[in-house]
């Protein structure tokens, strides 16, 4: 089978400007993070440097992706005061407030 050797096209400078323009911010754990339109939570982590944002319930050992594909309950972390969501699969909305979720998510 034939492979061609061009490169992809680049992407044209309106297109890098409409998605500088979809970029947003959210917070995680009180830092500003940028997000693009589209993202998941988890993916605009990843794009922060951001690789774990819950602690295990026994041992607090990090955890951040593992499926990617919202199987696993890995990901869970809380999103504007609602404990148990999964990053993979929840999409950045302007304004998020993301933490880090310990043990169950639950207060108390
Ligand atoms: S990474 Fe597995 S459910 Fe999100």
């Amino acid at each position: 089978m034939f492979r061609s050797r061009r490169r992809p096209p680049r992407p044209s400078e309106a297109a890098r400007t409409t998605a500088r323009a979809a970029a947003f911010t959210v917070t995680f754990d009180g830092r500003e993070i940028e997000a693009l339109a589209g993202q998941t939570v988890a993916a605009a982590l990843w794009a922060a440097g951001i690789t774990s944002w819950r602690m295990t319930r026994g041992s607090g050992a990090p955890r951040g992706v593992f499926c990617g594909i919202g199987v696993c309950f890995d990901c869970l972390v809380d999103v504007n005061g609602r404990p148990n969501q999964r990053a993979c699969l929840v999409r950045a909305e302007p304004g998020d407030v993301i933490r880090t979720q310990e043990g169950t998510g639950h207060h108390g």
